[in-house]
């Protein structure tokens, strides 16, 4: 692909990292809102290093690291893009942990923010607790005081996420709301967030208080949620769901950028760190996507530059 010359308020940008994100892979099959204009480009999310700009840029400076907007496609070597779309990058980030902050690590603030006023000591619920934005939510919270009763599909992990902060780690099975009680030691959780579906939604949904709330953000299991009268009748729960698209969308550009400013200083610190099991240059795409949808990943699969 030829690159366009840029304009004098855009920039000429070079991919450093790119994850895999399993939106990404639902929108290649057609099955998410966002349908790209073909021929398009996938990857909602990178870190990518400013090689040239145009003459009516002002602060931002050939060789910065920044990350790329939601529409850029980031699965790409290259490419011109407005300039003050770039978020520039702290010095102290690495950049394949910076190229992974603005969709999993958002949204894990974001839910904890966003829904139930939460103080230390306090519980919350979530399945899949081992995707990023699981492990992003257990260290947030641990981060805050906020206990954390987490539930994965394997038992291996159980160990892995206690070390990671996890306060509970439970396999998802029938007894599930019985074992949280008990974990938990009858704890009244308020907040549950799903990012499974099917039965195992349901599950949470039983192990929440009178009148708490279960979001939904993702659908992994790909099984539809069904709602039992009794959890509506007998405990008023209230049914949310979360897009950080539509908050991108709909914030204003203030509080994306503190949001950044705070996601960037705890990352600085350390935090919100996303495992990584694999990288790949573009020219193994298939090798990419394959090793993405594979059972027992241990992290996410980026797409980097060859050395
Ligand atoms: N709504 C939003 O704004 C938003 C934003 C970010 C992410 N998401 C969604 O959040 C979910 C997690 O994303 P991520 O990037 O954090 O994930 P990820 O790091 O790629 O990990 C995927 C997770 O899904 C689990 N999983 C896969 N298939 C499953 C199944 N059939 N049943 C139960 N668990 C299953 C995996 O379990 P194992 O560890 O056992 O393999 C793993 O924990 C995805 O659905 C994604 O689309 C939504």
């Amino acid at each position: 692909v030829a690159l366009p010359t840029i304009g004098p308020r855009q920039a000429l940008v070079r991919v450093l990292a790119a994850p895999i994100n399993p939106a990404d892979l639902n929108v290649i099959e057609g099955k998410y809102p966002i349908r790209p204009a073909l021929p398009g480009v996938p990857g909602v999310e990178g870190a990518a290093e400013v090689l040239e700009i145009g003459d009516e840029v002002r602060g931002l400076e050939p060789g910065a690291r920044v990350l790329l907007p939601h529409d850029f496609g980031t699965w790409r070597e290259a490419g011109v893009v407005a300039a003050d779309q770039l978020v520039v990058l702290l010095a102290d980030l690495p950049t394949e942990q910076a190229a992974m902050l603005k969709i999993n690590p958002a949204t894990a603030l974001r839910m904890l923010r966003d829904f139930v006023p939460l103080a230390p000591g306090d519980w919350i619920m979530q399945n899949a607790a081992n995707s990023a934005v699981g492990r992003a939510i257990i260290q947030l919270a641990h981060e805050a005081g906020v206990r954390t009763a987490n539930v994965v599909r394997r038992e291996e992990l159980i160990g892995e996420l206690r070390a990671a902060g996890g306060d509970v780690v439970l396999l998802d099975d029938q007894d599930l709301p019985e074992r949280i009680k008990d974990a938990t030691g009858g704890a009244k959780i308020r907040l549950a967030f799903n990012a499974v579906g099917g039965e195992s939604a349901v599950r949470l949904a039983n192990a929440l208080t009178s009148g708490g709330t279960i979001v939904t953000y993702g659908a992994m299991g790909r099984q539809p949620l069904r709602v039992p009268n009794g959890l509506l009748i007998f405990k008023d729960l209230i049914w949310r769901g979360f897009w950080v698209s539509r908050w991108y969308r709909e914030a204003s550009s203030g509080a994306v950028a503190e949001m950044f400013r705070e996601l960037f200083t705890l990352s600085g610190r350390g935090l919100l760190r996303t495992p990584i099991e694999a990288t790949y240059p573009l020219q193994e795409v298939g090798a990419a996507l394959a090793h993405a949808a594979r059972p027992g990943r241990r992290g996410k699969i980026l797409f980097e530059p060859n050395p």
